[in-house]
């Protein structure tokens, strides 16, 4: 089968291959894979960050829907021909985190899935939404469920509150459409004023270009009466989460999700014990949330924001394009 694989760190490591379809296990599910979708964590394990002891050749990429062509003796949760996506964290069914349940994922521990065939556990594996193509149900289990996780099973969002999200990538794009749906008001902060506009349609309430007003957070509190909001999904790291710490309201909920600007933050401690702000760390979700996620998108009818689908011999231009930044989801299609 081909394979897309790391072979050291630097995207110049990331090699077209051919290797032999994997034989499943008594626990494991072959699937042939129909399409994948990209995330920033992509970036960080190419370039390194993610796990600098990742051991190579790693085919890349988590996040994927695919057919079962074949189970093993003891596998009882699919049948062949169902079809299913990949739970980010392979290991985490339900309940709280006790160790390291966002440590194993595709791409990283595991063999990925930008390649023809995948073997995984069983256990790490879900029933994908029929309403949803092949691109749409590939782009759910990494992005969707860290925003739907934070906002809603954490957050506990409400009607009337008030949202924060960061820039219009995949993470913060599904927060917006989730928020929205869910009736909240959305603020977006972004780069780019034609990207401004454009969540305008996904049902943003106020946008905010960060690249010009450096101090965001500054408008963030115009916007709301000086309040501040009830949840922000803090995915840029860095300075930002001093500025979050601003722009939130007493007793107001940060979730802590990523480092696109930096991996370590100052942040001035006496204003977040004024303001009885939760910080609240976040690494995806268990597989039951993704399961309840997926039921609540479908009475909804919520569909994930596509930007580009590439072809599978496209993928290095895929990982281009995620290190230029996407409105939403990059896929690959890998199978048709
Ligand atoms: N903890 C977890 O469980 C978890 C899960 C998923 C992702 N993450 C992390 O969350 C972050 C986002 O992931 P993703 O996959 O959604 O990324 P992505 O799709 O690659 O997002 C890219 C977008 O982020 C925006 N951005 C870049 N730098 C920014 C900054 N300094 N401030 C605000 N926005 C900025 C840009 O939007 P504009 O072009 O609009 O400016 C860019 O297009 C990453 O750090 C990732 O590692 C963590």
């Amino acid at each position: 089968m081909k394979a897309w694989e790391l072979r050291g760190f630097g995207r110049e490591n990331l090699t077209l291959t051919d290797k032999p379809i994997p034989e499943p296990s008594p626990a494991e599910v072959l699937v042939r894979v129909g399409a994948v979708s990209l995330n920033y964590r992509d970036k960080l394990l190419v370039e390194g960050f993610y796990n600098p002891n990742m051991r190579f050749p790693m085919t890349q990429v988590a996040d994927a829907v695919g057919q079962v062509v074949e189970i093993g003796s003891d596998v009882t949760r699919f049948r062949v021909g169902d079809r299913v996506i990949v739970q980010y964290c392979t290991r985490w069914v339900d309940g709280p985190p006790h160790d390291n349940e966002g440590l194993h994922s595709l791409g990283n521990t595991i063999q990925g899935a930008l390649a023809e065939y995948l073997v995984l556990d069983q256990r790490a594996l879900v029933e994908a939404p029929d309403y949803l193509s092949d691109e749409e149900a590939a782009s759910l289990a990494c992005a969707g469920l860290t925003a739907w996780y934070s906002l809603v099973e954490k957050g506990q969002l409400k009607t009337d509150q008030t949202v924060l999200v960061q820039g219009t990538g995949g993470v913060s794009i599904f927060g917006l459409l989730i928020a929205s749906a869910l009736g909240a008001r959305v603020l977006v902060t972004s780069s780019s004023d034609a990207k401004l506009e454009r969540v305008k349609a996904l049902g943003a309430d106020e946008g905010i270009n960060y690249a010009r007003t450096a101090e965001w957070e500054k408008e963030v509190l115009k916007l709301t009466a000086q309040e501040g909001v009830d949840h922000i999904l803090e995915v840029a790291g860095g300075k930002s989460l001093a500025q979050s710490i601003t722009a939130v309201k007493p007793g107001g909920h940060i979730a802590v999700i990523g480092i696109l600007e930096n991996f370590s933050s100052d942040f001035p401690i006496f204003s977040l014990l004024l303001k009885q702000v939760i910080l609240r760390g976040i690494s995806v979700g268990p597989r039951r949330a993704l399961e309840d996620m997926m039921r609540k998108f479908a009475q909804l009818q919520l569909r994930p924001v596509i930007d580009t689908v590439y072809p599978f011999a496209d993928a290095l231009a895929a990982y281009d394009h995620l290190y230029r930044g996407a409105f939403g989801k990059i896929v690959i299609r890998v199978t048709e």
